[in-house]
């Protein structure tokens, strides 16, 4: 008992030293109240009734056999800074008939609320079994507690069979395909601009791998994500459940490689940040903006105001989330990982607060940055 005591204690000082009271260390370890680094990667966080909520990839340890103890990790916390471990609030299902079988990959959860049915709505990319990437389906499930364990319904790719809304009449008729052209000619790259993965997915489904949810003012929920072999985003509306899609969706920024999507709006407008696509290294951070969710979005360069090795990676990170800290001061925090291919669950999380300049987002480096002294 005192043994237990004495290492809940010892655990406690060492998050407040690591993680002082309101600061965040980026690249750090991030102890969780039991002192253990936090496993939540590609993740996003959630207010729910005066608590924080974080999900994220819950990666298996190096060396952990049991690879039923993979999912979606939830953690809970008052101020963002010290967090305790919820548990796993996605597991995947130990039977060889579920897509969400041991084995299988699942990316960048987001949980949102739905007002009207009062359920909790997670989505994630979710790979196959032994198939790499090749599926790039999106996958939903349920919960009526936000810390869950959630049901998971179904996987898919979005979309089967509907044009996105910005599609021309003539790119849903164009007759060329992937056979007709060589890989990253100009020719290539025009004809994917034009809509050549659109068109080849068009009865499939359109390809779904990084993600990200944004509820709109109006209540309604978009999923953002990776589509055409990773060349262009894909906005899609959700139904008012948001448990499937209606299948009203854009393109936006056509061939132009934008992963990791991470949505807010400020100012009257959406930014979005996100990536180019390096795998796990990191690339040069993106910023877009938009009147509206549906577009036109603009490409503006990079957020990033460090040295130009520091831009050119975005400070060692990837995007995942930007956490609406006080929407109406417009404080926002830009949550980004730094992969650990080696040792995924080891990876670190990259908090940095979000500054503003000519009314435009962008980040800057900080060793260590008092999360409470932005509010
Ligand atoms: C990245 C992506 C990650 C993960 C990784 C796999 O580009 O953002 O979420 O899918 O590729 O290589």
């Amino acid at each position: 008992m005192t043994k237990i005591f004495t290492t809940i204690l010892i655990s406690m000082v060492m998050s407040m030293i690591v993680h002082g009271q309101g600061s965040i260390k980026p690249g750090e370890l991030w102890p969780d109240s039991e002192g253990k680094h936090i496993n939540a990667h590609g993740g996003a966080i959630i207010m729910h009734k005066g608590t924080w909520y974080w999900f994220g990839e819950s990666r298996l340890p190096r060396g952990e056999q049991d690879r039923t103890r993979y999912g979606v990790g939830c953690y809970s916390s008052k101020d963002l800074v010290s967090w305790k471990n919820e548990g796993l609030a996605l597991r995947v299902i130990n039977d060889t008939s579920s897509l969400l079988q041991p084995g299988c990959v699942v990316e960048r959860p987001k949980v949102i609320f739905n007002r009207k049915t009062g359920k909790f709505v997670m989505w994630f990319h979710h790979e196959l079994r032994g198939q790499g990437y090749r599926a790039a389906l999106t996958g939903v499930a349920v919960s009526d507690n936000i810390k869950g364990p959630y049901r998971y319904i179904r996987s898919l790719r979005p979309n089967a069979g509907v044009w996105p809304v910005n599609f021309t009449n003539e790119q849903k008729n164009y007759s060329v395909t992937e056979k007709d052209l060589k890989s990253w000619t100009e020719e290539w790259k025009q004809a994917v601009r034009d809509g050549l993965f659109v068109r080849r997915d068009f009865e499939g489904g359109q390809m779904a791998r990084d993600m990200t949810l944004f509820i709109d003012v109006d209540g309604t929920a978009w999923h953002i994500h990776s589509a055409e072999e990773n060349m262009t985003l894909h906005f899609s509306e959700l139904t008012p459940d948001f448990l499937d899609f209606t299948g009203v969706y854009y393109r936006v920024l056509p061939g132009e490689s934008n992963e990791a999507p991470a949505i807010f709006r400020a100012k009257g407008k959406y930014f979005m940040f996100s990536s180019g696509t390096t795998g796990w290294k990191p690339n040069p951070g993106r910023l877009s903006v938009s009147d509206a969710i549906s577009g036109e979005w603009k490409a503006t360069g990079n957020p990033c105001r460090g040295s130009e090795e520091e831009n050119k990676i975005t400070f060692g990170s990837q995007s995942t989330f930007v956490i609406p800290l006080n929407q109406k001061k417009d404080i926002f925090v830009y949550m980004g990982d730094r992969w650990n291919p080696q040792n995924l669950a080891d990876s670190r999380h990259i908090w940095l607060p979000v500054e503003w300049e000519n009314e435009m987002p962008l980040i800057r480096w900080h060793d260590e940055w008092d999360i409470k002294g932005i509010k």
